[in-house]
């Protein structure tokens, strides 16, 4: 390509030189699963099944048939021969995207913001019952990428927190639910997918920036190891089934090629035993990613209907001509058949019954090929009692931010007005909007491939009306934002004005109001701010309710003395308003704590998202110098006071926290594993090409992804321009080499070196509820780990706890060895550094009374 010559001035200003660029170093071969732990007899039958595979059979485990060829966003090919029927994958991580009679669950972030481990895999639990009665065997959930690094991010609602720790855990409760319930989960999206700009560069064309390749977030391996790696190290030791790379690039090498992140980190550093798959059309290369640890080509083809594939055909004839090794397609068919084993696939399996493509009862089987015309919603309900773990989770995720004696409402309230459209219902129904995608009626989830389909949903105006009627009071309700003349009007009649306002956020496909995926900024959406200004000039009583996806700017409000409450529900779900009610009427104390920082302005957060090119048409490059600094550890670090902090929230209740004892537990020394993997595995041998030509016969769906070759001439069957480049001019060093490997000093069992895991410290704090209510608390143990870069504080544990009045409790937990270790990128092994350490105890990232050194730990 050539560049015209103001255009080159421009690219060598934003960036020097591509050799300067981030760089990610390779890692091959890539590790062959081993059973370890608690796969050992899913492995088992997996390596039973696969032996009796061919080699299409196996190819055909690894590729999906196409997008929109068969009835989920996912389909891998079948074996007949052997019972197997293709994989369907779907989405969403909060319920079953396109799903009919499946329940609508509150969003990860909420999930977050109990705090609550029971809650979350409660939730967890359900959301898997639904999808195995679906007839789904791989739901594409939950999320730990992103992480929340930027407040403004597109998909953080998907995920939990911005912390790794809160993160860690519910990705792990949620996934051991999932799973408990006979569906393999999927942690996504692996790894640095933290906006949503330039993911994908047709994407980010097709509004207008002139990129070429994806964006690429450029991470030093201390930052990766302590923030973003952690909660997948959680999900893997969780014995998470699948895990699906993202499209981002990590040190400019994208996530389904990259060596470094899917072979060393994720595979022999994790021991991962499960399988990796792309996400939709994040696939690159055949080759390249086989080897370096892609598992499975997701939907199948190399765009959408293109009708090829960089596996199905040309992995067999990979294979055939000896570029990929038989033994690393045997891998990835033994790791996703030991994932459909490790979950019970073979106890609780049936077919799909529903279709995501129409709402029609009848329908294409392939729709993009318009063939096999047939039933294909059999709408089945399988929400059972589930609205009882959403409305739970809905109660437990209000946090309540600010009281100043308003709440909880009584019932006798003379007048009670309901301002806001985030109060009432969407005019074109709550399914109104493809994908969720607009902003319209009360906010219950975001948009994108994250979402679902509601079965109902109850608004908040509906249910508080209903609360009111119970009694004798008036209620009205308005939702016109823009007519702030009648807001005025009636806020002025009222004894407490209630506000709804939010702010919306999802993925990059979908632009609302100019919001490409991510937020243009943090402010209340819809005229929000302006509603609340005009309420409170006309009513000394409002409560303003906030469903947002993460934090928004109230800096210009929140403290006006008008504003006598605030509360931050986050994305409910189905049971929204009867979740609020039990808040406001005081049914249940809150004990919700904000899952984020609520910072005065954009800027208190750290780095802008990147919204614009930086490299001429090349990867945008997104530097993560904040290193481990996000959210409050950033605020901590520049001693910037939020308005309210990580961790924070408010009750109907008080408590008290004293006597923490800390004792040091035996632990034995922490040994860096040693030694030598097995040999690579093989369990079968190739055939010849004319063992894998079309079967005669075949009726081909039109633009259907197949295994097979068309010609025994390989070149041919490959259909590929590069066929047959040198071997050495792009297979990397040791890519191919099936012998024993050293192990990695921080690897071992599945999550890594079992030692890591270790508990170093017992740690009491007894907690009392000091108030006249029934009450939760949620006790935050946070660790300063002494050193020069580190934060302030990191977040170590917590639990949710219910006390009633005057009662009290001891409360206890752990500290294991990861927990107060530092990655060092020398031994490349986790260390417990000399720095003096020390704990703190109580109910925020700020409001720690209790501390005490760590003594004994060398
Ligand atoms: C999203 C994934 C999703 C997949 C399938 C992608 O664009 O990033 O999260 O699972 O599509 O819908
Ligand atoms: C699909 C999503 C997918 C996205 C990928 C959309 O058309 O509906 O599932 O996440 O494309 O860009």
């Amino acid at each position: 390509m050539r560049l015209g010559w103001l255009e080159a001035v421009a690219l060598t200003a934003t960036i020097a030189n591509a050799k300067d660029l981030a760089y990610s170093p390779p890692y091959y071969p890539s590790p062959w699963a081993n059973g370890h732990g608690e796969w050992a007899e899913a492995h088992q039958k997996a390596v039973e099944l696969v032996s009796q595979m061919t080699l299409v059979e196996k190819v055909n485990l690894t590729t999906g048939t196409g997008w929109m060829e068969d009835r989920c966003v996912g389909v891998t090919g079948s074996v007949p021969r052997l019972g197997i029927w293709g994989l369907c994958l779907q989405d969403a991580p909060l319920g079953i995207r396109f799903g009919d009679y499946a329940s609508a669950f509150p969003a990860g972030v909420n999930v977050a913001a109990t705090w609550d481990r029971k809650l979350a895999y409660l939730r967890g639990h359900a959301m898997g019952e639904e999808f195995r009665d679906k007839g789904i065997d791989a739901q594409l959930g939950p999320v730990a990428g992103p992480l929340g690094r930027y407040p403004d991010g597109g998909r953080n609602w998907e995920g939990f927190a911005p912390d790794p720790v809160l993160t860690g855990i519910m990705i792990a409760e949620t996934i051991k639910g999932i799973q408990d319930a006979g569906v393999i989960a999927t942690a996504k999206h692996f790894i640095l997918n933290e906006e949503e700009h330039f993911r994908q560069a047709p994407e980010a064309q097709g509004y207008g920036y002139n990129v070429s390749e994806s964006l690429s977030s450029n991470v030093d391996d201390k930052t990766m190891h302590e923030m973003y790696l952690w909660p997948f190290a959680d999900a893997v030791r969780a014995g998470v089934g699948a895990v699906m790379c993202s499209y981002n690039q990590i040190n400019n090498s994208y996530g389904c090629s990259n060596s470094y992140t899917m072979n060393k980190l994720l595979k022999a550093e994790l021991g991962f035993q499960g399988f990796i798959m792309t996400d939709w059309q994040a696939h690159h290369s055949g080759v390249g990613d086989a080897l370096a640890g892609l598992d499975m080509s997701m939907p199948g083809d190399v765009t959408f209907d293109s009708g090829t594939s960089y596996y199905g055909t040309n992995l067999t004839v990979a294979v055939l001509n000896g570029t990929v090794p038989e033994w690393r397609v045997d891998d990835m068919a033994v790791r996703i058949m030991s994932a459909y084993f490790k979950v019970g696939r073979d106890q609780v399996r049936t077919p799909p019954n529903f279709s995501s493509w129409t709402t029609n009862e009848y329908g294409y089987e392939h729709v993009i090929a318009s063939e096999g015309w047939t039933k294909v919603n059999h709408r089945v309900n399988v929400r059972r009692n589930h609205a009882k773990v959403i409305h739970d989770v809905g109660v437990a995720s209000t946090v309540l931010l600010k009281n100043d004696g308003a709440l909880p409402l009584t019932c006798k309230e003379k007048f009670v007005a309901i301002l806001g459209e985030d109060a009432g219902s969407n005019p074109l129904g709550a399914n109104g909007c493809d994908d969720r995608g607009c902003d319209n009626g009360t906010l219950a989830m975001g948009w994108g491939s994250g979402s679902a389909n509601f079965p109902y949903l109850v608004t908040p105006e509906q249910a508080i009306q209903h609360e009111v009627m119970k009694g004798e009071g008036t209620v009205i309700a308005a939702t016109d934002n823009w007519n702030l003349e009648n807001m005025a009007s009636i806020a002025s009649q009222a004894s407490v004005a209630l506000v709804f306002v939010n702010a919306d956020s999802g993925e990059g496909y979908i632009s609302v109001d100019g919001n490409e995926g991510d937020r243009k900024n943090l402010t209340l959406w819809k005229n929000g701010e302006e509603l609340i200004k005009t309420v409170t000039q006309n009513c000394n009583n409002t409560v303003v309710v906030m469903h947002t996806v993460g934090p928004v700017l109230i800096d210009s409000w929140y403290d006006n003395p008008n504003v006598t409450a605030i509360i931050w529900a986050g994305l409910p779900g189905q049971e929204s308003g009867n979740a609020i009610v039990d808040v406001l009427y005081g049914r249940v104390s809150p004990g919700g704590k904000s899952p984020f920082t609520w910072g005065k302005t954009r800027k208190d957060y750290g780095p802008a998202l990147l919204t614009q090119p930086n490299n001429g048409h090349g990867a945008p490059q997104d530097n993560f110098d904040d290193g481990v600094f996000i959210d409050y550890r950033n605020f901590d670090k520049n001693q910037e006071t939020p308005i309210y902090e990580f961790g924070y929230g408010l009750s109907y209740t008080t408590f008290a926290y004293s006597n923490l004892n800390v004792h040091r537990l035996p632990a034995r020394p922490y040994h860096p594993a040693q030694g030598r993997t097995t040999h690579a595995p093989s369990y079968g041998k190739p055939g010849e090409a004319s063992d894998y030509l079309y079967p005669e016969g075949l009726d081909r769906v039109d633009l259907f992804i197949y295994p097979w070759l068309n010609s025994t001439d390989l070149k041919k069957s490959a259909n590929d321009p590069d066929y047959g480049m040198k071997h050495d001019e792009y297979i990397p060093d040791g890519a191919r080499d099936g012998r024993p490997q050293e192990l990695l000093p921080a690897s071992g069992a599945p999550g890594g070196n079992s030692g890591l895991y270790e508990d170093l410290y017992r740690v009491s704090v007894t907690i009392k509820n000091t108030g006249h209510v029934v009450g939760d608390e949620v006790p935050q143990l946070y660790v300063s780990l002494g050193g020069p870069d580190d934060p302030v504080v990191v977040l170590r544990q917590f639990d949710r706890i219910t006390l009633a009045p005057g009662q009290e409790t001891v409360w206890q937990t752990t500290l294991n060895r990861r927990d107060l270790s530092n990655w060092d990128t020398a031994s490349q092994n986790w260390v417990i550094t000399k720095h003096p350490k020390k704990i703190h105890v109580g109910s925020s990232s700020r409001k720690l009374p209790l501390e005490a050194p760590l003594q004994d730990l060398h």
